[in-house]
């Protein structure tokens, strides 16, 4: 029997359907209906006899989605119906008793919250393989001078080592935040019916132990309308993508003619198809440009759950393509991140060279007169002057003669004034000045470093 009196419009069935997308969650949908079978046999709910049924059929079930060879039909509204219709024809009607006390509600949201914890604990994964390679790699090159930039222009020396560490930290907060993301997709909506409980004596914790899960979802409704686990993954997500597209962007500009600071790896580079000298960093590109579509799809989800009425609403049925797209697309950018970082190429010379810009060191200049008394403010008045006298006349700032020098400011007057200017502008002293907490002096980054390995031993979230 059927409550329609004329069947679905074909356009209606196109727009309803989530079978050529959710069909992926069938893995977490078998588990949970062999879990849920179990229960209701132990709970005395249906015959053990008949649980057995359900539990070889749903495994006959899972070989043929395993090996493709699975009976789709055009009338398969979703992965929950097609895999119990399925399950029906192979073991009879008592397939029929598999939704006892359980609604697609519940079972969608229990499929969708195993899928994000399983996506959130790989992409944590996937994180720390890029850390270990930062971390590899910023130790290899923890005294290679090279300029740090604001606005994209020179502004003071670092070494690459820091630089490379200050990946590294971004990436192990985005570790934390897919930790966190898993946590709360580890409560079990399974159980909560179509919303408000069910009425038989089902053991939610029986079912949520055999499935991994930590806790159950204290509130049925909630359980069945809530998708903020899957906000907190999505949000972890978007924010390591953009992370990424940040050593993306900086990777394109540091591998060009222009710069020549580095090399990319080959197996992470293309030719033109017209232009045979050419080595493009198209991964590098594509990092930059992944990370507002997974951030688009934060947004998508936003805008699907914003205003929804409690509880299960069918619009919630959009939320399952922007996880699959962000989970496929990050996992590839994290993986494209790591085989770059692992195989570029730096050169020494070009680092220094850029590094060793005298323009560079104007700010310890004013730090110098900084130390002899003068409030910073002045003391960067003073520099100024220096750099517009050395820039006017088309010199560097160690080509000005003491006389000069001393006219800028009394602190020069003198050998001594005069042979500390001379020194500051010899170029370690410009990176070793850096003594305070976090800076790039080589003593505080091998502080860095060793925090940055204990960090990465200490794995958190898992
Ligand atoms: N395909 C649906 C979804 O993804 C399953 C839940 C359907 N529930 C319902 N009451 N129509 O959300």
């Amino acid at each position: 029997m059927s409550r329609f009196s004329e069947p679905q419009h074909p356009d209606f069935q196109r727009l309803n359907a989530s079978i050529d997308f959710d069909r992926r969650l069938w893995p977490f949908d078998v588990a949970q209906s062999k879990a849920h079978a179990r229960m209701l046999a132990a709970q005395g709910i249906i015959p053990a006899g008949d649980a057995q049924v359900l539990v070889e059929g749903l495994d006959a079930v899972a070989r043929e989605l395993d090996q493709g060879r699975f009976p789709f039909r055009d009338d398969d509204e979703d992965i929950h119906m097609a895999i119990e219709r399925r399950l029906t024809e192979i073991v009879g009607p008592v397939g029929g008793r598999l939704h006892t006390a359980r609604s697609r509600n519940d079972q969608v949201a229990t499929d969708v919250a195993m899928y994000t914890r399983q996506a959130a604990e790989g992409a944590q994964q996937a994180v720390e393989r890029v850390m270990e390679v930062l971390l590899a790699r910023a130790e290899e090159h923890l005294d290679w001078p090279m300029p740090g930039y604001t606005h994209l222009q020179r502004a003071q020396p670092v070494y690459l080592g820091h630089h490379l560490l200050a990946y590294f930290w971004m990436l192990s907060r985005d570790r934390a935040r897919f930790g966190f993301a898993a946590r709360e997709a580890g409560r079990m909506p399974l159980g909560a019916g179509a919303l408000a409980g069910v009425s038989f004596d089902t053991d939610r914790r029986m079912v949520a132990a055999e499935l991994g899960f930590q806790e159950i979802a204290p509130n049925s409704l909630d359980a069945v309308s809530g998708r903020d686990f899957l906000l907190d993954y999505l949000g972890a997500a978007a924010t390591c993508a953009t992370h990424l597209s940040r050593l993306g962007a900086e990777l394109v500009l540091w591998s060009s003619e222009e710069f020549r600071f580095c090399e990319l790896p080959d197996a992470w580079s293309s030719g033109s198809s017209i232009m045979p000298q050419k080595k493009n960093p198209d991964a590098a590109e594509l990092l930059r440009a992944k990370a507002p579509r997974i951030v688009a799809h934060l947004s998508a989800m936003h805008g699907v759950m914003h205003a929804l009425p409690l509880t299960y609403n069918k619009d919630m049925q959009e939320d399952k393509e922007h996880l699959f797209d962000a989970d496929d697309t990050l996992r590839l950018c994290l993986a494209a991140a790591a085989g770059m970082l692992a195989g570029v190429r730096f050169d020494a010379e070009r680092l220094r060279e850029a590094a060793g810009d005298e323009m560079i060191a104007a700010t310890d200049i004013a730090d110098l007169l900084v130390k002899h008394g003068m409030p910073f403010r002045q003391a960067h008045g003073v520099v100024a002057g220096l750099v517009r006298a050395a820039v006017e006349s088309g010199r560097v700032l160690s080509q000005l003669t003491p006389q000069e020098l001393a006219q800028h400011s009394d602190a020069f007057a003198g050998p001594e004034g005069a042979r500390a200017y001379y020194e500051v502008l010899s170029q370690s002293s410009w990176l070793e000045s850096k003594v305070s907490q976090g800076g790039t002096s080589l003593p505080r980054l091998r502080e860095q470093l060793a925090l940055a390995r204990s960090v990465l031993d200490e794995a958190p979230g898992r």
